[in-house]
């Protein structure tokens, strides 16, 4: 395990310039109004708990108090993408990393690589939700164990199709709680309301089995039906679970398989 605290940087909140409290200004109320209908009740509800408001980029220090009260988690800064094992580590320990830079004015619409307008407004809600707050602490927990396994790769589609770019299935239709979404102005749409992208009824090994993209939209989305789902599907010891993807095939980003359980968008 690498010293974690090398990883730790100030937020340096202090030194945020104008421009740059504008531009999370700028991607708030675009997201606050896109999302208002789109994004399921938890993440909206998260964003309200926590006090990530328009006015301006967060600071940790503050958010923290909020986070810790709501479900003992905790942001800690961090310079950029950190190694795997100090990725999961954190996590295990309830513990968030985020980066601290701000896209720039030009980059409103995409960005490849996360800033902190995608990790904290797109990512920290949920974790005021108790049960994704549990789901993230036993990813974590997976994430050091498909380490020592050589599995990361099928364990980082769970990731990448839950935590990112994950649906869920509502009384009102789907709704979107992946942070890659909410922090994505045309993907908040997109994976709603055109009609090109599977939208398929969450499978634990079928996700894992689907390679995915991370050049533009998604193709295929997963769609839970609750929290609770989700957090019991990844109880059991994935051991098993890599044994049998060992012996089926990947499967393409837009695949679709006969035992796929498809469900309609939302209109327009
Ligand atoms: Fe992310």
């Amino acid at each position: 395990m690498k010293d974690l605290e090398q990883f730790e940087i100030e937020q340096e909140w202090a030194s945020y310039t104008p421009e740059q409290h504008s531009i999370w200004r700028t991607l708030f109320h675009r997201q606050e109004a896109i999302l208002a209908r789109r994004a399921c009740q938890p993440f909206l509800d998260g964003l309200k708990a926590l006090g990530v408001e328009a006015g301006g980029i967060p600071d940790f220090r503050r958010l923290n108090e909020a986070l810790e009260r709501a479900t003992r988690w905790r942001i800690v800064a961090v310079p950029g993408l950190v190694p795997d094992d100090v990725f999961f580590e954190h996590l295990a320990n309830r513990r968030f990393p985020s980066t601290c830079f701000i896209r720039r004015a030009d980059q409103l619409d995409y960005l490849q690589e996360p800033d902190i307008f995608h990790d904290i407004f797109g990512h920290v809600p949920m974790l005021v939700n108790p049960i994704f707050a549990d789901y993230m602490e036993a990813y974590g927990k997976g994430g050091l164990k498909a380490l020592r396994l050589h599995n990361l790769e099928h364990l980082a589609r769970l990731y990448w199709y839950t935590v990112e770019f994950g649906l869920i299935a509502t009384p009102e239709g789907i709704r979107i709680y992946g942070s890659g979404i909410v922090s994505s102005k045309g993907e908040s749409i997109y994976c709603l309301e055109d009609p090109k992208p599977n939208r398929i009824a969450f499978d634990l090994l079928r996700v894992m089995r689907t390679r995915y993209r991370i050049d533009d939209y998604q193709e295929s989305y997963f769609v839970i039906d609750s929290f609770e789902q989700l957090f019991e599907a990844t109880q059991p010891d994935f051991t098993p679970y890599y044994a049998e993807l060992a012996r089926l095939s990947d499967l393409d980003p837009g695949a679709v398989l006969t035992s796929d359980r498809f469900l309609e968008g939302n209109p327009a």
